[in-house]
């Protein structure tokens, strides 16, 4: 179900039908607002019980109704940190499976005549470091704002880092590679390239813009 890309070792993609079915319909011009939010969470749910499959557990005891036992549960504290806006887009449904995750949140924009990502906001719990952290945004594309992300988590003194996102281009793959190679890449579809505007081709457009309906 993942499986990580020869030719980019810090990708892990999903080869799952219902993924798939999902992200070409979120893919679709056509697809109006609430669909695309609805879908966004749907497809961040499924890929949050692949990626929850890497993260740390420990024994815990426990009296069930019958007797004393000893169980499993996932080593926390666990913080999602979605880029705003359109990481926000892939959160519910991340919390939906896992609702225990606390939400850090990291507002970057990219300036749009040299694709440099812009800070603005930063809210991250006072532990976050205490740790793993997903860090949440469906496009992943020069890879500019998920490595300015990356290393403002680390400046925290995280460790422990994934990146989650839906499409991802090639160029930003090599660019977390080349300044994250511990931040492993969760996503749904690798896609070809970047067009001159930087946005991912084929893509979904701009993500933001269709969660929030802003276009
Ligand atoms: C988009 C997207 C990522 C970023 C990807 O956000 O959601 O955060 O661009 O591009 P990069 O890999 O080249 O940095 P945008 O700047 O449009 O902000 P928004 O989410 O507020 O719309």
């Amino acid at each position: 179900m993942i499986v990580p890309h020869r030719e980019h070792p810090n990708l892990r993609l999903f080869e799952h039908p219902l993924i798939a079915h999902k992200l070409t319909r979120a893919r679709d011009r056509s697809t109006s607002s609430a669909e695309f939010r609805r879908l966004l969470n749907e497809i961040a749910g499924l890929m949050t019980f692949g990626i929850s499959a890497d993260l740390p557990t420990e024994e815990v005891a426990l009296e069930t109704p019958m007797e004393a036992t000893r169980g499993v549960r996932i080593r926390g504290p666990v913080t999602l940190v979605p880029i705003l806006r359109a990481g926000l887009g892939m959160t519910d449904g991340i919390l939906a499976l896992f609702p225990e995750a606390r939400v850090g949140h990291v507002g970057l924009y990219r300036d749009e005549t040299d694709l440099v990502p812009v800070p603005y906001y930063l809210k991250l719990p006072a532990d976050v470091a205490q740790g793993p952290v997903l860090i949440v945004d469906p496009m992943l594309a020069t890879g500019g704002s998920a490595a300015h992300a990356a290393g403002q988590l680390k400046a925290r003194g995280c460790r422990t880092l994934s990146f989650v996102c839906l499409v991802c281009a090639p160029p930003g793959v090599e660019r977390m590679r080349a300044r994250h190679p511990d931040v492993p890449i969760y996503a749904a579809a690798l896609d070809r390239q970047l067009d001159a505007r930087g946005f991912i081709l084929p893509g979904l457009g701009d993500a933001g813009d269709r969660i929030f309906g802003t276009t």
